[in-house]
């Protein structure tokens, strides 16, 4: 897995949400921080090119997230800040189908690969639920099933605890330990990231750090004291 920044930016309306950066990920880990506006999700979105660059080019194993979209939607998952928005049929299982749909699965090989998933990530249970009755745990968790069941390669999670409990946060965090997929995480929650391999940090649109956990966390908190 190569992800590949090559000079790629992106201005909303004239304005700098992330000034041009060269860059290459292959890390299985890598967390991503810095404070409110910074241009974190904007960075994480160029990734699966849910935001195009516009100055630049951001590639994907070679895939282009321009002109190859479609294949990089199909490698690189993304659990929004809000993924409640991102479930759309009405019951749990149903919302993983969908993900399945129109590759040619017999109903048996898609309920089987619903049902694989869910277990993998210890929600089984949750196979029959409403997804508006989730909780805001079981929405993270069910999200990212809808996204790895998929077969995404990559997964992007922004802001994966946020208004967490602390259960429902080791839960997510357990999950997210145990895949074999190479993860991004977008957090405030620093703690997430302590044994990632690696950690950015972005400051007014700017990759200001970029590092081991410790250094990155150390320099994010220099920030955040100005
Ligand atoms: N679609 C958009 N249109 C215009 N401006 C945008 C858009 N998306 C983001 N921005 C602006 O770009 C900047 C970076 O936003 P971004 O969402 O990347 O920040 P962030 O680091 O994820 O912040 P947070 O921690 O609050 O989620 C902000 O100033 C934001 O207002
Ligand atoms: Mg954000």
């Amino acid at each position: 897995m190569e992800i590949r920044f090559d000079a790629a930016g992106v201005s909303f309306a004239g304005r700098v949400a992330l000034s041009p950066l060269r860059l290459t990920l292959c890390e299985r880990r890598i967390g991503v921080i810095g404070l409110n506006g910074s241009g974190k999700t904007t960075f994480a979105k160029l990734i699966n090119g849910l935001v195009k660059p516009t100055s630049g080019h951001v590639t994907v194993d070679g895939l282009d997230t321009v002109s190859d979209a479609d294949a990089v939607l199909g490698k690189v998952g993304f659990v929004f800040q809000n993924p409640q928005n991102q479930l759309i049929m009405p019951g749990v299982a149903e919302d993983l189908a969908f993900g399945l749909s129109g590759r040619g699965l017999s109903k048996a090989e898609i309920a089987a690969r619903v049902e694989a998933m869910l277990a993998s990530l210890g929600i089984a249970d949750l196979a029959a639920r409403r997804v508006h009755e989730l909780s805001g745990g079981e929405t993270q968790l069910v999200a990212m099933a809808s996204v790895l069941v998929t077969g995404a390669e990559i997964l992007i999670l922004d802001e994966p605890t946020n208004q967490l409990d602390l259960k429902n946060r080791r839960q997510v965090v357990d999950a997210v330990a145990q895949l074999p997929q190479c993860v991004i995480t977008v957090a405030h929650d620093l703690d997430l990231l302590a044994d990632y391999d690696r950690v950015l940090v972005f400051d007014g649109g700017h990759l200001v750090q970029d590092g081991a956990p410790a250094d990155s966390i150390a320099r994010y908190r220099e920030i955040a004291a100005c």
